[in-house]
């Protein structure tokens, strides 16, 4: 018995530790601060959702949900914001699927190569799963989704030669997120690429270490690529997806109204984030071809491409939360 009352009072201790600086005393009503971090530049398409999250939360509960952004990984990389959203030491992030899926595998059917043809595919697709998967990466992660938007295509970019064909990637360096499906992609295609922590990117680009790295067209502009880099290769194989999370302990810590604000902002900014992507594509892609880069479109044996990254979708069934789950997902998304 006496075990027992030493774990739940410990349990309350760490429980009312971990959400000390989610909340803030105002008079009779609490009020609560979401610390959210995002990866890129304020002005970015990601900064401009977190901009836009904080002023609807802020909104929609009357100011008792405060929100702090911290752009440009002034908290640390995409990998360890999640794993600070986790641990509750985080309220929010913001993160590429690639970053989440480590912590959250389900999240990864959205990642199996070529599963998405065009945004508003991959739109249908993060709204069909939204629930199925939510229940999934809460038990996985400890962290909740509330909003889920794109960024585009991931397409190739080097500083060798024009990559028009598959074969014409023989030899070059090619810098990838670090998890296993671009990874094993990358390997299915004939090369063998270099998984680095996106905080190194622009380095190691700009030093020559690696010659390329694939990102929608928003990256290349606003991270700069065109200084480095010389060619677009306009591969399909993924649509960059990102969620927005929250520590679920910390959401479900929220009076059921505020929690109703918070998924009503997350949503809503996931809406203008993909709204903002799809508007900025072209605009990106005029800017970094005026910059310099040759634009070479699409490859020439593009099926090729797709042929030999779909033929190794069952080999990540596993890491992605399972082939029931996978089954389950196309099933939602209405591609069975
Ligand atoms: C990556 O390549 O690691 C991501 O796409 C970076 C990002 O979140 O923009």
């Amino acid at each position: 018995m006496k075990k027992i009352l030493v774990v739940a009072m410990l349990t309350v201790i760490a429980v009312s530790g971990a959400f000390a600086s989610g909340q803030a005393e105002s008079g009779e009503e609490e009020t609560y601060v979401i610390k959210l971090s995002h990866s890129t530049p304020d002005a970015d398409q990601i900064g401009q959702v977190a901009e836009t999250f904080k002023e609807l939360v802020e909104e929609y509960s009357g100011g008792r949900v405060m929100v702090e952004n911290y752009p440009h990984m002034q908290l640390g990389t995409e990998q360890e914001n999640v794993q600070d959203v986790a641990s509750g030491s985080l309220e929010a992030a913001i993160v590429y699927t690639g970053n989440y899926k480590p912590f959250a595998p389900s999240s990864g059917v959205l990642m199996l190569p070529y599963i998405f043809t065009n945004a508003e595919d991959a739109w249908n697709g993060m709204d069909s799963v939204f629930d199925a998967l939510n229940e999934r990466v809460v038990e996985e992660s400890g962290t909740r989704i509330i909003g889920y938007f794109d960024r585009g295509f991931r397409y190739l970019t080097n500083s060798v030669k024009p990559v028009r064909t598959i074969d014409d990637l023989e030899g070059l360096k090619i810098r990838v997120s670090k998890v296993d499906i671009a990874i094993e992609t990358f390997t299915a295609w004939g090369l063998e690429p270099v998984p680095m922590a996106w905080a190194e990117v622009p380095t190691a680009l700009q030093q020559g270490v690696i010659d390329g790295q694939e990102n929608p067209y928003a990256t290349i502009w606003s991270h700069k690529f065109y200084e480095s880099q010389d060619y677009v290769t306009e591969i399909h194989y993924l649509i960059w997806t990102g969620p927005i999370i929250i520590n679920n302990d910390f959401y479900e810590s929220l009076p059921a109204d505020l929690q109703d604000a918070v998924d009503r902002a997350g949503r809503e900014a996931a809406e203008f984030g993909r709204q903002f992507a799809l508007n900025g594509e072209e605009e990106a892609k005029q800017k970094v071809a005026d910059a310099g880069m040759e634009l070479l479109g699409p490859p020439q044996d593009e099926e090729v491409w797709q042929e030999r990254a779909q033929s190794i979708w069952p080999q990540f069934y596993d890491g992605v939360g399972g082939e029931a789950w996978v089954e389950e997902a196309l099933g939602l998304m209405g591609k069975m």
